[in-house]
This record gives C-alpha cells, sequence and structure tokens, in this order.
C-alpha cells in the first residue's frame, strides 16, 4: 500500500463524535516501515489526538524515530494543515528537507517540507547551554 493508501484507510478509523472531521496521516520511517494514525476524539475535548500525533506514537512504539516521509488526508475543501503542535511533534522526528504532503479526500495535494511548514523551529540546539555535555 502506498503511503496516500495507508492514510486514506486510517482514516476510516478515526473516532470524531464531536468534529465529525476524520483525519488520517501515515509516515514513512527512514527504516522504510510505514506507521499509521487517525484523530481520537474524547469527551472531554482537550483530551483529543490528532492523526499526526497517533502515527508519530505509533512509529515510536515500533522502534523508529526518523521520518522519512509523511501523508495527512481529510474531507476538506484544500490540503489539511498539520495543527501547530503538530508541526513541533513532526519536527521533533523529521529533518527540514523532510517532504509533508497533505491531501483532500477527493484527490488535491500540496507537499511541502518541514523547514517550511515550521520555520525557525525550537530544536535542542536551542537548549546547548544547559545541557550537560554529552
Ligand atoms: N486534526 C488532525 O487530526 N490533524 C490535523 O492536521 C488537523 C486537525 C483533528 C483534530 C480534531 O479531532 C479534528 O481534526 C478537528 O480539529
Amino acid at each position: 500500500m502506498s503511503l496516500l493508501e495507508t492514510a486514506r484507510a486510517v482514516r476510516e478509523n478515526a473516532h470524531v463524535p464531536y468534529s465529525k472531521f476524520k483525519v488520517g496521516a501515515a509516515i514513512r520511517a527512514a527504516s522504510g516501515t510505514v506507521y499509521a494514525g487517525c484523530n481520537v476524539e474524547n469527551v472531554a475535548y482537550p483530551q483529543g489526538t490528532c492523526a499526526e500525533a497517533g502515527a508519530i506514537a505509533a512509529m515510536v512504539a515500533g522502534g523508529d524515530t526518523a521520518i522519512a516521509e509523511v501523508f495527512v488526508i481529510a474531507d476538506s475543501p484544500e490540503p489539511v494543515p498539520p495543527c501547530g503542535g503538530c508541526r513541533q511533534k513532526l519536527s521533533e522526528f523529521a529533518g527540514g528537507d523532510v517532504a509533508i504532503t497533505m491531501c483532500t479526500t477527493d484527490g488535491k495535494t500540496l507537499t511541502m517540507s518541514m523547514d517550511q511548514l515550521l520555520p525557525g523551529a525550537f530544536n535542542a540546539s536551542h537548549m546547548s547551554r544547559n545541557m550537560d555535555p554529552a
């Protein structure tokens, strides 16, 4: 299955009784393994999680920590962009050149790099003065 097909399929499992907005995400790790995630909402609304966060959690649980490529899909008029929090979560594991493709269910796509989605990202180098030498 392609990354797009994986994201499209997992989107069907989204738990979205509140927003009714299903999102699917698929990550290909540097190892080649593909991980999927969907959004999982909660009656206590802030406890809900995004599709990207689910795919990242699956990836880390599966033993991978390097993202090679990402697809996100939703039934939106324009390709659905990851929320701000998910951009930061993705940037923990994705280099600046990693391609993130946003898709609509009817076939519109937009690909942006991690650097384009989160310019000036906060990263470990910003804490270098406060960290113990390795
Ligand atoms: N959502 C995602 O899962 N990923 C995104 O990139 C944008 C938003 C979810 C969160 C919530 O369940 C629903 O979409 C509406 O915000």
